[in-house]
Parts: C-alpha cells; structure tokens; sequence
C-alpha cells in the first residue's frame, strides 16, 4: 500500500494583481509528495515554480485550493500558527539564498534555531556541526559576501536542514553553479530524504541533475502534468 502523501495541493490557484490587471499565474494545481519521495518541478521561467513553492512552503496564501501538511490545512491556520508551522517541520532553500548579509555562516544558520526553543550553546554546536559536515569548517565566521556562491548555498542548505524539517523545498538550487559543486550540492539535499525520509521539492529550469528524482513534473500554463503521479 502506497503511504499517504505528506505533502500535498489540491485545486491550488493563485493571482496576483499587478497594474490594476488581474494574472493568473497558477490555475489549478495538484500534487502530492510522499515522505521519502524526491519531486522535480520543472518549467520555463516565469511559469510560476517559485510562486508554487511559496504556496507550499506557506510563505504565500492561494488564491483559491488548498495545501496540506499531513493533516494540517495551511489556508487554515493563522499567520503565526503557520510561522510556526514552518520553522519546525519545512526548510527552504530560496532561489536568492537570502541568506542576511551582515551575519555569519554560522548565525546564518543559527538563526533558524531561534524559535525553536534551543539554548544558544547548542544552537551555536549544531549549526557549526553542519557547516563542517557540508565541507565549510574553515569558513565558519565568514559573511555572505566573502564565499563564493556554491558555498553560500551550502550555507543555505545548512539553514534549511538544521532544524530537521519532514520537508524540503528548494528553489532552482544548482542554479548558478558547476557541475561538480551541482552534483555535491544535490548529495546533500538527498542525504536526509534517504537517511530520514523527508519529502524533498526541487523547482529548475532545467539545471538540476534529474537522475536521483522519483517524479519529474511540468509547470506549464498555470498547471501541473505528472503533479499526482496520475495524469501524465
Ligand atoms: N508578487 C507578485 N506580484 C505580481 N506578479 C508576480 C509576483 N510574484 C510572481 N509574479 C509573476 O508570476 C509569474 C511566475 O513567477 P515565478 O513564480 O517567479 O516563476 P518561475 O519561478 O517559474 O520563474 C511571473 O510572471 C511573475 O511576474
Ligand atoms: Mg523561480
């Protein structure tokens, strides 16, 4: 029997309102993502991938349809219950990084530790044990600017998975770099899917190496082919 998705939208739309015009990026969206499961979205850009993981991060409210976490219905909860939400049980790795320009590697990935109720020692020993497993032990108190752009993801990737989220979302994330530093960078965002069964989304314009991806989908005209794993 297949397990119940993790991670799921139904029916997800959204528009913006840009000069007065209404647009509507996503039309009707479904997907569904078990734990353990690696989902490539793929799609031009503009088609409106970081749009749905915003959605299905919960950085974003739909237009209309719904997002679900387990059991629980993001539309539904208020914006702190889904602050929270997020901290504890999703990591996103953003398309810009936006990693904060005038902190550490380490208080970078520290501050995604500071919500969750974790005393600032060992905040400060988990984050640098992670930066040191993904190869950055000598570039602990560097900013932002001082690494080079692979190494800025990885500090990326060190927030995103330092709180061990059930989910991972990233955003074109061997964008803007080699091959070599692409194939490293996609190891590491699969570790945890292997070793603890997270449900991992990654959003490309192509760059991705797609080999280790259960499901490869297209975001194509506000919808998404091979989203279920039914329609394609
Ligand atoms: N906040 C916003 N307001 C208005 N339009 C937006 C906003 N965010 C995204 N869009 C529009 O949505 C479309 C899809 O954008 P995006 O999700 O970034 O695509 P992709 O990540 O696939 O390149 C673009 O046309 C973009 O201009
Ligand atoms: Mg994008």
């Amino acid at each position: 029997m297949t397990p119940d998705p993790l991670l799921q939208c139904r029916g997800l739309r959204k528009c913006f309102i840009t000069r007065g015009r209404e647009v509507c990026v996503l039309g009707s969206v479904d997907l569904a993502v078990r734990a353990g499961e690696v989902v490539v979205i793929r799609g031009r850009s503009g088609a409106g991938k970081s749009t749905l993981l915003g959605l299905l991060g919960g950085l974003e409210r739909p237009t209309s349809g719904s997002v679900l976490l387990g059991s629980e219905r993001l539309e539904a909860l208020s914006a702190s219950a889904l602050a929270s939400l997020r901290r504890r049980r999703i990591g996103i790795i953003f398309q810009s990084h936006n990693l904060l320009p005038s902190w550490t590697a380490r208080e970078n990935v520290e501050a995604a530790l500071m919500h969750a109720g974790v005393p600032a020692g060992a905040r400060r020993a988990r984050a640098a044990g992670l930066l040191k497993a993904l190869g950055l032990e000598d570039r602990l108190g560097y900013l932002p600017a001082e690494l080079s752009v692979g190494q800025q993801q990885r500090v990326a990737i060190a927030r995103a998975l330092v709180n061990e989220p059930s989910v991972i979302l990233a955003d074109e994330p061997t964008g803007d770099v080699d091959p070599e530093t692409a194939a490293e960078i996609v190891s590491l965002l699969t570790a945890p899917v292997h070793e603890r069964g997270v449900a991992l989304v990654v959003a490309t314009h192509g760059a991705f190496p797609l080999d280790g991806a259960d499901r490869v989908c297209h975001l194509e005209g506000g919808r998404l082919i091979g989203g279920d794993g039914l329609d394609r």
